[in-house]
């Protein structure tokens, strides 16, 4: 199931080589005769090297631009990005293993769990008090303030988002936010192309544009396009292009009146270019934080080409045709049928499937400078990856004094590997026979790192295998619709685990079965802290305890608590704003 994985990165390797041959075609016209044969014959080489500098180029800016290890972490990379090099496919070698004595205890519990017919209790949500929180972001306000902020448009904000999938869908409702903040009217938000995601889908390849605009109507004024007059302007002469370095990382409304307001008043129009994390969660008035759950829980529905197919990948993940929950309706609306279809499936019960987001790419494993029990191999690999692509962090490596590999992991700083992912399974009683939906990415290692996973849970399964090619060709070139999939089978699974609370798609989506899972939709969320603590007793804990642990660590990160202050109300919608609740 891992190849599955590996016609995408052909796919994307490929993108990219198309892309480059443009430039290298230019500069080929430079040479002639005998130089021709010589160009033909290092072409690939030069492809590679200049995608290579393209590539650098932008992860330098980017990485330099926020440099710390969360921006790693929140998905703001992409998944496809290991484009030119295979360093880091150890396909065929080694199985790597660090933990073989937990591993085959994990092993006899999971048989002995078997025959008992024993069901892990983490199906559901350890707290009754989940169930008793359900949406209401839509809820009907006072409409008077709101007609007269409707009727006072300050100007058109105009938004260009950079990031993938998911960081754009916070940028949009961000968006949506500061344009009712400022009485603007907000064009509907473009998505930047960029040469690592290479996906030129605009929000009307994702989102149903007239849904939008229509959910989000007595909220804020919304457009297409800009009006013909405001088109030809150059912002940037104007002083109307704000990057996100006019702006503070989650910044405040004051910090929009005083430094937007007054362009907006004098220009018409800003133009927000990149505008990733740019609005901060508290203080914000509960009005403007209503509206943005009321934007990403409500207005933003999938295309339905993209309905339609992950209706398809469920459906086919749970041998079952009709909807589970609410989550499914929200997410496949027409695509998939009501709760009960007289279909074939009346008596049959859909199989239950964990969705798994290991983030345990490449960059993430090399940029985290752990060690992960590969030994000298993976060292150099690793080294020589950094070098590559994380030159800046490489210099800062050269000021600072370096933390050990040790320290790292004792201070839960390292991803966690499949391996440490699948004793987490086990020990929250999941049988072998557990279906596990793998979403999508380039596992580090490749087969050889996936085989401590795979060997205790086999029927791990990715979209790769679910859809067949012709289902996938319309998506292959879109990274972010693929990515949409992705979303739509993590969201609707019957657990949800992940093991990376930075990356942005687990945060998504775990806020999303919050939202509308009414308490049947449980996240589980190792504390890499915690679990570095426990695991370190790897040589001595008995399986008992290392269960308990595991449990103890799990339940607790499900305690039904309020969003703290300045949490993110798209990770943790349980707040009066969004949610209301029920006793
Ligand atoms: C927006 O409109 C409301 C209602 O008219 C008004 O109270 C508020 O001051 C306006 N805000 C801005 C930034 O113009
Ligand atoms: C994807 O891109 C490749 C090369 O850029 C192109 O040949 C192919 O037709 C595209 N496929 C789709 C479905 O758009
Ligand atoms: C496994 O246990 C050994 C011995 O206690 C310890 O030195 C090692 O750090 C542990 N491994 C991990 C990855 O925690």
């Amino acid at each position: 199931m891992v190849q599955g994985h590996d016609p995408n990165k052909l796919e994307l390797f490929n993108g990219f080589r198309s892309y480059n041959s443009m430039k290298s075609n230019s500069f080929k016209g430079g040479y002639i005769g005998k130089r021709h044969t010589w160009m033909r014959k290092h072409l690939s080489s030069i492809v590679v090297t200049v995608a290579l500098m393209g590539f650098l180029y932008l992860l330098d800016s980017f990485i330099s631009s926020v440099f710390e290890p969360s921006v790693i972490q929140s998905n703001s990379m992409p998944k496809n990005m290991i484009v030119p090099l295979e360093i880091g496919d150890s396909r065929g070698k080694d199985v790597v293993q660090m933990y073989d004595r937990l591993a085959s205890m994990a092993s006899s519990a999971l048989v002995e769990r078997e025959l008992k017919q024993d069901e892990s209790k983490f199906w559901k949500e350890s707290y009754r008090q989940a169930s008793e929180w359900s949406p209401c972001a839509d809820r009907k306000e006072s409409t008077s303030v709101r007609t007269e902020k409707l009727q006072s448009n300050t100007g058109y904000i105009l938004v260009s988002a950079n990031g993938g999938l998911n960081q754009q869908r916070v940028a949009v409702c961000n968006a949506v936010a500061v344009a009712s903040l400022l009485n603007a009217t907000l064009v509907i938000p473009r998505f930047l192309f960029s040469n690592v995601w290479k996906d030129p889908s605009q929000f009307g390849d994702i989102y149903q544009e007239e849904y939008f605009i229509k959910t989000l109507t007595n909220e804020v004024n919304i457009v297409k396009d800009l009006p013909p007059h405001l088109k030809s302007l150059d912002f940037k002469e104007i002083g109307s292009l704000i990057t996100d370095a006019d702006m503070s990382k989650e910044a405040t409304p004051t910090e929009y009146i005083e430094k937007v307001l007054p362009l907006l008043s004098k220009n018409g129009v800003v133009h927000f270019l990149g505008f990733g994390n740019r609005l901060g969660f508290d203080p914000l008035p509960s009005q403007l934080q209503r509206l943005r759950c009321k934007c990403n829980y409500h207005a933003l529905k999938f295309v339905h080409k993209i309905q339609e197919t992950g209706s398809l990948l469920i459906r086919r993940i749970r041998k079952y045709d009709g909807s589970r929950n609410k989550l499914d309706k929200q997410l496949l609306g027409k695509f998939i049928t009501g709760f009960r279809s007289n279909g074939p499936d009346i008596d049959r019960e859909p199989l239950k499937y964990i969705a798994l987001h290991l983030r345990f790419e490449v960059d993430m494993v090399a940029y985290s400078l752990c060690e992960f029990g590969g030994g000298q191999v993976e060292k150099t690999e690793l080294q020589a990856y950094r070098e590559v692509h994380f030159p800046l962090l490489m210099q800062r490596l050269k000021r600072t004094r370096a933390v050990s590999a040790e320290e790292l992991r004792r201070s839960g700083k390292c991803p966690l590997t499949p391996e440490e992912a699948a004793l987490v399974l086990a020990a929250l009683g999941f049988t072998s026979e557990t279906y596990i939906y793998l979403a999508g990415s380039q596992i580090y290692g490749g087969k050889s790192r996936m085989q401590p996973l795979t060997n205790l849970y086999p029927h791990v399964i990715t979209k790769e295998d679910l859809l067949s090619p012709t289902e996938l060709a319309p998506f292959k070139n879109f990274s972010s619709q693929l990515a949409a999939l992705d979303f739509i089978a993590c969201a609707t699974a019957d657990v949800f685990a992940i093991t990376d609370s930075g990356s942005q798609l687990s945060s998504l989506v775990s806020g999303f079965r919050t939202y509308y899972g009414r308490g049947h939709a449980p996240t589980l969320r190792p504390s890499k802290k915690r679990l570095a603590e426990i695991l370190s007793k790897n040589q001595t804990i008995d399986w008992k305890e290392f269960e308990a642990r595991v449990t103890k660590m799990i339940s607790g990160a499900q305690s039904v608590r309020l969003r703290g202050w300045g949490r993110s109300i798209y990770r943790q919608p349980r707040c009066p704003e969004c949610m209301c609740k029920f006793q």
